[in-house]
């Protein structure tokens, strides 16, 4: 057994990670767009204004906006067969409770999926991919306002009517799963704690206070993404549309059994809490059990709400995966950096220069849960890559054998789950052109098949330059994951 005749082969962008042009055609500003560059060591600051003379990465990101003609020309020249990318909510309704959408916004994505069209490669849109359009906050709270279910599910509409002919597969909120366990929710909910507001000076955003209501966030994007579900299929054009979380395997760092009931208990509230709901349309007791020893008053889960959930199942299961973390009870144990969440350091594994722990075998044991959990959903990997620290030689070439290693050995460990009978139907590799870092609003943390010249000091021509994993990837695609 291998991948199966249609398999998506592909790559994966947010819009706020790429476009640019930020207020450019009627744009609105987003939550993405109020935060600083940062670095490894140096965190993302928020304010609540445009503080002067600071960096914001997103403002230009590396010129989508203007460039996606080339971009996609060359990612059909690898022969994609999909391109995962988000719309930017705040490009289609700039206050986001606007009366009418924006149609330049609007036109702006059609010129995008025809051009996609144009080399046979099928978009898969995300909805919200870590943004929100920065009026929705200001004027709401996010997702902590029952308001903000209406204005997404209208957006989510707009989009599926006008993009629908075009578009298939959908995905409602990037890595929801973030959401519960930040502090912050300020990307992945809008939600802000009232005393931002009365900030003097910018913060860093591990400081921003953490929102007890954050789980109410949480179920009002449930509630959300149910909706929009329902709303696809209603408009009866064989629309799919799917969850997406960030998958972290956590291991148990000895075999004490504290340490194995704790990663249990991470498992599933990191790993399975929102996929459940999402994917079986209900809570899982462990999560009722939570709120109840947490003293958390789950009346926000109103008899509508489970009925809704019931209704709007996903229809594909979709999901990161970069990494894997161990669990410890031992407080002494250093803990190193990740994806959303850090764990402890696993003595069997390499860890990349951004601290995280680089496990190809994990992506098939996540994979294994998965079909085990849920058997009768398809699935997909949308996000999977590697950020290192490329070096452009003199004769223009980029030499990133370290990419090629780690994209080697995931697509294999995803080609031996295959083999063992786990349905999945695709793989898109994360930034397969440079792009702005989430975690660090870096340029200098590359993942790319393509790269792109621009700096974190704000240089470069953003001129594009093929890596020599450019031709590798091309040849994965061509012969359907047998050449790896
Ligand atoms: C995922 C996000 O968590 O990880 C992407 O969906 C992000 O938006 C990716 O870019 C890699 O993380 P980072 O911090 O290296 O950009």
């Amino acid at each position: 057994m291998t991948f199966m005749k249609d398999f998506l082969w592909g790559g994966a962008i947010s819009a706020s990670q790429v476009e640019g042009a930020y207020l450019e055609d009627g744009k609105g500003l987003s939550t993405a767009d109020m935060i600083t560059g940062g670095s490894v060591n140096k965190e993302r600051m928020f304010f609540t204004e445009k503080v002067e003379g600071a960096y914001y990465p997103t403002h230009e990101a590396v010129n989508f906006y203007h460039c996606y003609k080339e971009d996609i020309a060359l990612f059909g020249e690898m022969g994609f067969k999909t391109l995962r990318l988000s719309i930017a909510w705040s490009r289609i309704f700039p206050n986001g409770d606007d009366a009418e959408p924006n149609e330049k916004g609007l036109q702006f994505y059609d010129d995008v999926f025809n051009e996609c069209l144009k080399y046979g490669i099928q978009p898969l849109v995300t909805l919200c991919h870590y943004e929100i359009p920065w009026g929705i906050v200001k004027k709401y709270n996010g997702f902590a306002n029952r308001k903000t279910i209406d204005l997404f599910v209208n957006y989510a509409k707009v989009c599926f009517e006008r993009f629908g002919d075009r578009v298939k597969y959908w995905l409602t909120f990037n890595e929801i799963n973030g959401a519960p366990l930040e502090g912050t929710g300020l990307n992945h909910l809008g939600m802000v704690d009232d005393s931002v507001w009365n900030l003097k000076k910018p913060i860093s955003i591990s400081e921003l206070p953490v929102l007890p209501n954050r789980y109410e966030g949480v179920h009002n994007q449930f509630v959300a993404s149910a909706l929009a579900v329902k709303a696809a299929h209603e408009l009866d054009m064989g629309l799919q549309v799917g969850c997406m979380l960030c998958n972290v395997p956590w291991y148990p760092l000895t075999p004490n059994p504290k340490d194995v009931l704790a990663t249990q208990t991470k498992d599933q509230m990191f790993n399975y809490y929102c996929g459940d709901v999402m994917v079986r349309g209900e809570y899982p007791t462990f999560v009722l059990d939570f709120f109840k020893k947490n003293n958390i008053d789950d009346s926000f889960i109103t008899e509508e709400d489970k009925q809704i959930l019931k209704e709007g199942t996903v229809d594909l299961y979709t999901f990161s995966y970069y990494m894997s973390n161990c669990i410890t009870t031992d407080p002494s144990i250093e803990i190193v950096g990740g994806n959303i969440v850090g764990g402890a350091k696993n003595p069997y594994l390499e860890i990349s220069d951004w601290g995280w722990q680089i496990d190809p075998e994990g992506i098939k044991y996540v994979l294994k849960n998965l079909h085990d959990r849920y058997p009768h959903t398809p699935l997909m990997i949308v996000e999977n890559g590697f950020g290192g620290i490329d070096k452009m030689e003199e004769d223009g070439s980029i030499h990133d054998p370290y990419r090629i290693d780690y994209l080697r050995q995931h697509i294999t460990a995803v080609k031996e789950a295959v083999a063992d009978g786990v349905p999945v139907i695709g793989y898109t590799a994360w930034g397969p052109i440079d792009l702005v870092s989430i975690g660090t609003g870096e340029m200098y943390k590359r993942y790319g098949f393509i790269y792109v010249d621009r700096h974190d000091d704000g240089t470069g021509d953003y001129s594009r330059h093929k890596k020599d994993s450019f031709d590798w990837y091309k040849k994965v695609i061509e012969t359907n994951g047998e050449k790896l």
